[in-house]
């Protein structure tokens, strides 16, 4: 009897990835990134899509240039896997902190084919180290269900902020 051998072929764990930080150049990969996951939470209508991404290229360039919107792209071997970006939010003022702006993560993405092999988790720690090498407190974001893993693993906790609905739209989560 001939016994069929079953090679086993290992996804490996990282592709060997390079994080970079995004520039004004890097722009329509950004935008292309931040509406693809827009699709993928469930906006579907293409004019509504075109008309954000216009938006959003206009307002992330301007801070991209302000110094107020960093991106990062992962790659391997110059092809882009995935990317995201940070963004110092103006805050209320508060007791005990005195800076009025705050980093929030944003337009996580990675390309289908490479989930699961640690792209945004790469995202992920370059954020961390910037806001750390910057001296902020805390990064924070809101996480879409596909992304709550992977904040879970680096560290994100739950907070208690809350919202009363007014209106539903379909992609909110
Ligand atoms: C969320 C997203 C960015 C994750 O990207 P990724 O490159 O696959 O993430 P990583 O490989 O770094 O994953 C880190 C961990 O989370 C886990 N994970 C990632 N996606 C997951 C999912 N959909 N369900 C369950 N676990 C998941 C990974 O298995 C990994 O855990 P492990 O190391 O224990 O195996 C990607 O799924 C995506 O682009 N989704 C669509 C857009 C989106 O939801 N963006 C986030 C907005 S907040």
């Amino acid at each position: 009897m001939t016994t069929k051998k079953t090679k086993l072929v290992k996804k490996p764990r990282r592709p060997a990835l390079t994080v970079r930080k995004a520039t004004l150049k890097d722009l329509p990969i950004l935008v292309h990134q931040r509406r693809a996951m827009w699709r993928e939470l469930g906006a579907r209508e293409q004019t509504e899509l075109d008309r954000a991404d216009k938006v959003y290229a206009g307002w992330a360039r301007s801070r991209m240039k302000s110094g107020t919107l960093m991106g990062w792209v992962a790659e391997n071997e110059g092809k882009v896997l995935g990317g995201g970006c940070v963004w110092l939010q103006p805050v209320q003022p508060r007791p005990g902190y005195k800076l009025m702006i705050q980093p929030y993560l944003l337009s996580m993405y990675t390309e289908p084919r490479y989930r699961g092999l640690g792209v945004a988790s790469g995202v992920v720690e370059k954020a961390l180290e910037w806001c750390r090498s910057n001296r902020f407190h805390q990064l924070r974001l809101h996480a879409s269900e596909m992304g709550r893993k992977v904040y879970l693993k680096h560290g994100f906790e739950r907070t208690w902020e809350m919202r009363r609905r007014i209106k539903r739209l379909r992609e909110d989560s």
